[in-house]
């Protein structure tokens, strides 16, 4: 979706004004989505590259892919219940096209967004080269090998996953990035060949300046013209410039250009302002190459005293870290599934985000650009010494400079783009290892070498000065993991350093359960690889924000110890969305984790509103839990709101007006309970801001279907999704429904994944029915690229049935 650009832009704009429309895509006219059309065999097969080998029967299928989504649960996948308890192994996958007799005499790309992992690549059975990291963006030339006028070209890429654990999250498996073929003439920008940055930022006048580097793989060296050209938003030229240079033969070079806007507007998470620097090198009088580089215009400093300052202003981080997988959908990426999951994290607050623990999609960086959210980018979770048995600590050694440096040059103009992570909770930090201080050095220095505008962190969660990552010297900002109470003791302990909580938090919930007393917090030890006996029989984890890992705290004891301190830059909260795997406290058969703030069909848990009432300006009040319970049983009953008081009425009867005291980020009321309805009133200055009802839930009667958007693109990609309720006669969740709901789908789409956001279910994602967790679950519609309406149906025994209808332009 990110490089679709002109034919439908212009029509996302009108169908879809609730959307983001990316533009990221540096050469519209060149540059071709290449996922469609491919062939894809689960298994090894030898000589898979070979161009004359019989695919026919191969499946056939359209990328972004990931194999592991679509397998099994079980306790003996090599992946570990830690790495989501789903298949690895190896895959091939096959695509032909051709090229048009034009492009003979031009150069061929083809760019893989990301393969996890092991991808090895061949064209016309000539190999290309191997990548082992999965998270890497990287592309060959194809110019040399390939076919033109017609004739047929073929494509193989082996993947190996096999060797596993190589994660200590749900990774996926495959293609599952996005792939592009570019054809452009032999002189041209090269690939990230641009540099943009702000280095003078004032109210009057911003200079730009941009390096440019023109690879010329004509036979000749060549003057050029280089004419770069500032766009507004609105598509309006508002500067521009030209410069003359030789572009050597077979190399790349160099040219700087400054330009200045008056009166820029400037990017930030209020205002996320983009400009568009348009490359053209100008060759023999016609434009040989058209590159564009969208930017923002920012400025920020890390300040010892008053933490982070965005164009001049405090602004406290209120990060989350979150995993790349996109719950059912796996790790196969979707725009709107990762514009659906900032729409959320925004909503509640969050304006941050840290790509735990590895350079994320392109896509979600075009997002945060657009939607104005500030970026940790993180390239490693590991360095030479391992925390899983496969993982890339094997290939440390070979690819690690390769790899950053391709995280830094892809990433360095995403305005979003804050903080440069080097590495989570790294091992050479512990002990009398001077590997630490070495490695953190050297990394730094290449980041440095490509970027020097954003500072190097390093996630640590030994937070003492015996800490061989921090004494280095190397960091720029110490990210300290966990670890909240020595926030105070940071700068006598770090003189003259800065801080960012890189994670923190770690609370641990299951959407719609509650252990009570909801003032004991539970901080279950955690035991890996053995069953888990203290916890619940059930598996749950309460939400009542009772619950974390013994390392980290509850959200409100977390966001207590950060908010008290204007140095400490701000937290990302360990995390937004669950993710699967690493189902601490439990294991199998639990298989994903219980983290989230958000649960993993995308339903919110309750501390969503705690942070909401604190995060946003918008009005709150959230009340729970839910009202069915045993007669005379005590229940604690929560409001978390930012209006000055709550008054709680049992039918009808007032139980007590509460206001918080202190530093107290709820209310709570313990009340005997009867059945009926629990009614809560915030007011300010006595006049009633907002209300809420919970109510007891009679049997499940019916369903009820929700669409988050009644509307889609025919582009084959864009997604629906619907909430899916069982309630009582009276239109009200059943708390405890866990019926099993069947869909039924009429039109040109597809149901692209089922959930319901338990962490124990081992339902498949890719089948069309789910049962209800908690009342709800979830049916995710995506279209084909076809105009029409798609109708989905909702069925389950015993409840009146629901449909819902979803039209895709
Ligand atoms: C951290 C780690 C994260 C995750 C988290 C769970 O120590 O950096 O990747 O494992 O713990 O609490």
């Amino acid at each position: 979706m990110r490089k679709i650009a002109a034919t439908c832009a212009l029509l996302a704009l009108f169908i879809l004004p609730s959307s983001v429309r990316l533009d990221a895509n540096p050469r519209p006219g060149n540059t071709a989505d290449f996922d469609s059309g491919w062939r894809f065999h689960l298994g090894d097969v030898a000589g898979g590259q070979d161009p004359q080998l019989d695919d026919s029967q191969w499946r056939a299928l359209d990328l972004p892919h990931d194999w592991s989504i679509e397998g099994e649960f079980s306790e003996k996948n090599p992946a570990t219940p830690g790495g989501g308890a789903l298949p690895g192994g190896v895959g091939w996958y096959r695509k032909t096209f051709t090229l048009p007799a034009s492009a003979r005499g031009e150069s061929v790309f083809v760019e893989f967004d990301g393969v996890y992992r092991n991808s090895e690549v061949w064209i016309n059975g000539h190999y290309l080269g191997k990548r082992p990291y999965g998270y890497s963006s990287f592309e060959y030339e194809l110019t040399p090998y390939a076919n033109y006028g017609g004739q047929r070209n073929l494509i193989a890429v082996r993947v190996d996953n096999s060797q596993q654990p190589n994660s200590r999250w749900y990774s996926g498996s495959g293609i599952y990035r996005n792939v592009w073929l570019t054809t452009v003439d032999k002189i041209h920008v090269e690939h990230w060949g641009t540099y943009v940055t702000t280095p003078r930022v004032s109210d009057d006048a911003a200079t730009v300046q941009i390096r440019t580097k023109v690879r010329n793989d004509s036979p000749n060296a060549q003057g050029v013209v280089l004419r770069t050209i500032v766009y507004d938003a609105s598509g309006k030229p508002v500067a521009r410039t030209e410069s003359k240079a030789e572009a050597a033969q077979g190399a790349a070079t160099e040219v700087s250009q400054e330009l200045t806007l008056s009166r820029p507007a400037l990017w930030s998470p209020e205002s996320p302002y983009l400009y568009k620097a348009v490359s053209e090198i100008v060759r023999d009088g016609r434009v040989a190459d058209r590159y564009e580089t969208p930017f923002g215009v920012r400025y920020f400093v890390f300040d010892r005293e008053r933490g982070f300052i965005l164009n001049g202003k405090p602004l406290k981080i209120r990060g989350v870290c979150d995993h790349h997988d996109l719950g059912s959908l796996g790790a196969a990426v979707n725009t709107r599934a990762i514009e659906r999951q900032l729409e959320m994290l925004k909503a509640m607050g969050v304006n941050a985000l840290r790509t735990s623990h590895n350079p994320p999609a392109p896509e979600l960086l075009d997002l945060c650009d657009h939607m104005g959210i500030l970026v940790m980018d993180e390239a490693f979770d590991m360095w030479k010494k391992q925390k899983t048995d496969f993982d890339y600590h094997l290939d440390w050694d070979e690819w690690h400079r390769r790899d950053l440096e391709d995280m830094v040059l892809r990433d360095r103009n995403h305005p979003s783009v804050i903080i440069w992570s080097i590495g989570n909770e790294i091992v050479e930090q512990w002990g009398k290892d001077p590997s630490g201080g070495t490695i953190a050095r050297e990394l730094a220095g290449i980041v440095k070498g490509l970027d020097q505008t954003r500072p190097v962190t390093s996630a640590c969660n030994d937070a003492s000065t015996d800490n061989n990552i921090i004494q280095s010297g190397a960091l720029d900002l110490v990210g300290i993991n966990y670890s909240l109470n020595k926030i105070p003791d940071l700068p006598k302990m770090f003189p003259g350093q800065k801080f960012i909580g890189s994670e923190t938090t770690s609370a641990l919930a299951t959407r719609g359960s509650y252990d009570m007393p909801s003032d004991v917090i539970r901080r279950w030890p955690v035991r890996w690889d053995q069953p888990f006996k203290d916890g619940n029989p059930d598996y749950s984890c309460s939400s009542y924000d009772n619950c974390s890992a013994p390392w980290g705290s509850t959200h409100e004891e977390g966001w207590k110890a950060v908010r008290k301190y204007d140095n400490f830059s701000g937290m990302f909260i360990w995390t937004g969305w669950d993710y699967l795997g690493e189902p601490t406290p439990y294991w199998w058969p639990a298989r994903s984790s219980y983290f989230g703030i958000i649960d993993l069909a995308g339903f919110p848990k309750d501390a969503f509103y705690m942070y909401q009432s604190e995060w946003t300006k918008k009005p709150v009040l959230h009340l729970f839990p839910h009202w069915n319970w045993k007669p005379g049983q005590t229940v604690d009953v929560w409001a978390y709101f930012n209006t000055e008081e709550v008054e709680l009425f049992l039918n009808g009867k007032s139980l007590g007006t509460r206001r918080k005291t202190g530093d107290d980020l709820h209310v709570m009321w313990r009340v005997p309970f009867e059945p009926g309805t629990l009614r809560a009133v915030a007011r300010t200055g006595g006049k009633t801001v907002l209300t809420e009802e919970v109510r007891t839930a009679g049997k499940p009667a019916r369903i009820v279907l929700t669409p988050d958007r009644g509307r889609i693109k025919a582009d084959g990609s864009d997604l629906s999704f619907v909430t899916v309720k069982v309630v009582d006669e009276n239109g009200t969740l059943v708390p405890s429904a866990d019926n099993l709901v069947k869909f039924q789908l009429d039109g040109d789409g597809t149901i692209a994944g089922v959930d319901n956001g338990s962490q124990t279910s081992h339902e498949p994602f890719k089948a069309d029915y789910r049962k209800a967790f908690h009342g709800m679950c979830l049916a995710i519609v995506r279209s084909k690229a076809k105009a029409g309406r798609i109708t989905l149906r909702a069925t389950s025994d015993g409840l009146r049935a629901a449909s819902t209808v979803i039209e895709v332009r």
